[in-house]
């Protein structure tokens, strides 16, 4: 077992390197070719090991052969596919390439991009013996190192590479999956604080909202990055420059603004229903927040703008505190029934 993954292991890291040369190759020109017009210079190619997948069904699969590797093993890494009439063919083809890399700097597996509007966008490597996508974050390797005290999880591939480039170190993503507890946890294990740099459109605000409620549960801050609509930080950077960006990260709020925001824009605010409406929702969430002052002082402020007493405003939010209290207590009993329901004596 423990042999089986370190012979993946070796094959991933001699893909990797075939991956990379060939960018440098007349085969992968195209690869280098687009890297560069998405504003990447050949130092953070190289200090990401980017690369690139020939347009070829074998190239890799002759490759791995040459040096002594078997399609079986090199299956096992899911670089090779099985053909149902036998053989074998590269998995990943005329893509560019994203070697995946844990914190001990193995090369566990690999995001492969193509370089046209073609569907799909990308493919990744499935779980193998050496890669648990929700056990992993693109760039933590170098992350960890970044000692900024906080994190900045972003959506994809090219918006860390972007912020890595642009002086932002300390940029990871979730690869390809909705963020996981057990990937916030890493994060935890290094730094109290995570800033939110999702898409600025609907499914990055929706991803948002519910990393927030996970990175809150793994213990971290959470600040949100409030990009312009429709950007990701990789667009943002390229066409606005790092100093701008920089104003983004010290301009991030936390959580409970975000959400108040997001509750907000539900609402038509010109009439009194609407501001019922905000308010209703509003308590609720200033309902989940365990710390009393932070609590207050949104509720200050939301009590300034809706033009209601604040008082007001707490004791609506400690009714709600109760209604929940009692809901949960509920879900607690609920959870107990069925665990005893079993039993008999
Ligand atoms: P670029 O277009 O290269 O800038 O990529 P992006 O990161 O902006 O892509 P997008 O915002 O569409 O998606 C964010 C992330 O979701 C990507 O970086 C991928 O990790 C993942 N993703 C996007 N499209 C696909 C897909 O077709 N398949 C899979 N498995 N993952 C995808
Ligand atoms: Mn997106
Ligand atoms: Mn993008
Ligand atoms: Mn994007
Ligand atoms: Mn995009």
């Amino acid at each position: 077992q423990a042999k089986l993954k370190a012979s993946i292991l070796e094959i991933n890291r001699t893909a990797a390197r075939f991956f990379y040369h060939t960018l440098y190759t007349p085969s992968g020109a195209a690869g280098l070719q687009y890297f560069h017009s998405r504003g990447l210079s050949d130092q953070t190619i190289k200090r990401f090991g980017l690369g690139f997948a020939p347009d070829s069904w074998d190239s890799l699969a002759r490759y791995l052969r040459s040096k002594g590797y078997s399609p079986e093993e090199a299956q096992m890494a899911d670089l090779l596919i099985p053909r149902r009439s036998g053989g074998h063919y590269d998995k990943f083809r005329n893509r560019v390439i994203f070697p995946i890399i844990d914190l001990r700097g193995n090369v566990i597996g690999f995001g492969g991009r193509v370089l046209d509007d073609t569907k799909p966008k990308y493919i990744n490597t499935s779980d193998t013996m050496v890669y648990k996508k929700t056990m992993n974050l693109f760039a933590m390797n170098l992350a960890k190192n970044a000692k900024n005290g906080f994190l900045i999880l972003a959506e994809g591939y090219m918006d860390v590479i972007a912020m890595h480039q642009a002086g932002f170190g300390n940029a990871v993503a979730a690869l390809g999956t909705a963020l996981t507890p057990q990937q916030a946890r890493l994060m935890a294990r290094y730094v109290p604080e995570v800033i939110v740099a999702g898409d600025a459109d609907e499914a990055g605000v929706k991803a948002a909202a519910r990393d927030i409620g996970i990175l809150r549960d793994a213990g971290l801050k959470v600040r949100l990055l409030n990009l312009p609509d429709g950007k990701d930080p990789d667009e943002f950077i390229r066409r606005n420059g790092p100093e701008r960006f920089q104003l983004l990260v010290e301009g991030a709020e936390g959580d409970v603004a975000y959400r108040l925001q997001v509750v907000k824009n539900r609402f038509d605010l010109t009439t009194p229903e609407g501001n019922v409406g905000y308010l209703e929702e509003a308590v609720k969430v200033l309902a989940t927040i365990d710390n009393a002052l932070e609590c207050e002082i949104y509720a200050g402020r939301l009590a300034q703008e809706l033009s209601v007493s604040r008082d007001t405003l707490l004791g609506q939010v400690r009714d709600q505190r109760r209604k929940n209290s009692r809901i949960l207590k509920r879900q607690q009993f609920r959870e107990i029934q069925k665990q005893t329901a079993g039993y008999t004596d």
